[in-house]
């Protein structure tokens, strides 16, 4: 096994204030909406805590996006321009996740410093990204203020459908969340991915390269 280091400093920032903030939105989102069921926050604190938190993410949303505008690690989130390799390995990589990986099977995709997604991360991280993060962040900037933004809020039907457009895009990152969560495990260890979005170093295999003597076959 040799080290490579994959998640440079800003994104490992960037990734931990972000998913610390979503799991504190989802949860005072959860009591302004079901202040009836439990209210564990009031109801102020509660919207108090949402709005701040949200602008501290929109924020660090421009820290990701700093970063990969600005330096050659966009790499990283380019797909393959040959459309029949594309494909290939988009169905190379489902056929692991699908079944190959319950057989033990490596995972297809060697990630390097420049390229560390397969093609689904890709599409998957470039829509999270790109669609649903700026459409719940201005969703959010609309109700928080109605009528300075009323002119957007009418624009898009009313307070109704922006507040539908912000629960919808909820339910949609609860259920990315899950996905997320399981896809990380899948590292060469459990926590393998995780420790390296913490340390910025994934192990990756180098074919026994640096392996001892005794422990190479
Ligand atoms: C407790 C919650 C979370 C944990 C434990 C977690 C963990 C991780 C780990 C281990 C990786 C590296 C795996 C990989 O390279 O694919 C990663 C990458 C990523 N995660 Fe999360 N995540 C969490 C929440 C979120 C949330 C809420 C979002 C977005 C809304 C998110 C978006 C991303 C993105 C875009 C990447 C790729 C970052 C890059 O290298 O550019 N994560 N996450």
């Amino acid at each position: 096994m040799k080290q490579i280091y994959i998640h440079p400093l800003p994104v490992r920032i960037w990734h931990w204030i972000n998913a610390l903030g979503f799991l504190v939105l989802i949860a005072s989102g959860l009591q302004i909406r079901y202040l009836e069921i439990a209210e564990v926050v009031s109801f102020k604190t509660a919207v108090d805590v949402h709005n701040w938190i949200g602008f501290v993410l929109i924020a660090n949303y421009f820290l990701w996006l700093g970063f990969y505008m600005f330096t050659d690690k966009i790499t990283v989130y380019l797909p393959e321009m040959n459309s029949e390799k594309y494909f290939k390995d988009s169905w190379r990589q489902i056929k692991f996740y699908g079944y190959e990986i319950f057989l033990g099977k490596v995972n297809p995709h060697h990630p390097t410093p420049y390229h560390k997604f397969n093609p689904l991360q890709i599409m998957m991280y470039q829509i999270v990204m790109l669609l649903f993060v700026p459409i719940q962040f201005l969703s959010g900037l609309f109700l928080w203020d109605v009528k300075q933004f009323a002119f957007w809020v009418d624009l898009l039907g009313g307070i109704r459908i922006v507040d539908t457009i912000h629960v919808v895009m909820f339910i949609v990152f609860s259920g990315f969340l899950v996905m997320h969560l399981y896809l990380i495990t899948l590292g060469h260890t459990r926590f393998a991915h995780i420790k390296a979005m913490l340390t910025g170093y994934e192990e990756v295999d180098d074919g026994g390269k640096h392996a001892q003597p005794s422990e190479k076959k």
